[in-house]
């Protein structure tokens, strides 16, 4: 089944900070979003690890870091350079409108 997807306006970019990420509660979901350079990222905001916030990770080439143990994920794709085989944050596409960040999100997020 495919779930249908839907682009959502979260903050604006000025809004987010320089070094750590900025964390989103929509809904039951929690998101962290960062910027890098003139690129708006979104990974949900839980380390795979053991639950640690993301949004308050410092941040360093192209990679956020987790501040409870330092695990690295991708700003791009949530891929853990620390530990390449666990699990990689879950990442969502983004796209900058006039100065906001929207994130493409499922409309209706599911939980199991
Ligand atoms: S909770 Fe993130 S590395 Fe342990």
């Amino acid at each position: 089944m495919t779930q249908s997807m839907t682009w959502i306006r979260l903050a604006k970019v000025a809004d987010i900070p320089e070094d750590e990420g900025l964390e989103i509660q929509l809904g039951t979901q929690e998101l962290a979003l960062f910027k890098e350079g003139e690129n708006v990222f979104c990974l949900e905001n839980s380390c795979p690890h053991r639950g640690a916030a993301l949004a308050e990770g410092r941040i360093q080439d192209g990679e956020v870091i987790c501040p409870w143990h330092g695990w690295r994920f991708s700003l791009s794709n949530g891929a853990c350079s620390s530990l390449p085989t666990s699990e990689p944050a879950a990442c969502f596409e983004t796209r900058i409108e006039n100065g906001e960040v929207l994130v493409r999100l499922p409309e209706e997020p599911t939980k199991e």
